[in-house]
């Protein structure tokens, strides 16, 4: 099982790293980006897919929003796809902590299909989903997802200003993750902001993840 926990050494598995060094980052917490082989299984994330086109076909629509086009959402999938989470929920809320220890709790699951022109713009995630789990659950493994290794405590959205005075600090010392399906990654998603760049594929490809969501507690 590969597992590659990138700080500052740079051990690379599965990751390429842009940019200057991470000491450049301005605070003394590590970006600590984590990539997990096989957070799920083929079976697992398999039935997940089907269920969800199975929702699809029967007319749902999802929640889309301009922040991230050409995508849609459903909260909570297990739930919502009425799939028992609670074993795998054990399961992945395990191996996080092995690195992240005890101080997280997990919140809740959040799944994304991305389509044709799909972009996730630089942001940070909001306060209460300060680690967050991104795994690849079907459809194309060839989109990376690039986190940045500049800490920040401003929240990073489309709009803030933060992120237009800041984009390219962000940008420029960043590592870049693929994730095979079933593989995810792993970061301090709300003091790390993070993007994927503009995703180009037929109409009829995709890319269905789901991130999974932590907060710290004292
Ligand atoms: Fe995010």
């Amino acid at each position: 099982m590969v597992e590659s926990v990138y700080t500052t050494d740079l051990k690379s598995v599965g990751v390429s790293h842009v940019g200057s060094s991470p000491t450049s980052r301005t605070s003394l917490m590590k970006s600590k980006n984590i990539f997990l082989e096989n957070v799920l299984s083929l079976e697992e994330c398999q039935s997940i897919e089907i269920k969800f086109f199975d929702v699809i076909k029967n007319g749902w629509k999802g929640y889309k929003d301009d922040y991230r086009t050409n995508s849609i959402s459903l909260y909570d999938p297990y739930i919502a796809l009425g799939i028992d989470q609670n074993s795998i929920i054990a399961k992945i809320d395990q191996r996080v902590k092995e690195y992240y220890k005890d101080n997280i709790v997990y919140s809740h699951s959040f799944l994304r299909m991305y389509k044709n022109n799909s972009q996730l713009a630089l942001h940070t995630d909001r306060k209460g989903l300060d680690v967050t789990l991104s795994v690849n659950i079907g459809g194309l493994e060839s989109w990376p997802i690039c986190i940045s290794n500049v800490y920040t405590e401003s929240d990073i959205d489309t709009y803030s200003s933060k992120k237009q005075n800041d984009e390219l600090t962000f940008k420029n010392d960043h590592s870049v993750f693929l994730t095979p399906r079933g593989c995810g990654v792993a970061c301090y998603g709300n003091n790390f902001p993070h993007w994927r760049d503009i995703f180009e594929c037929r109409d009829d490809e995709y890319v269905l993840q789901i991130f999974y969501h932590w907060r710290i507690i004292s």
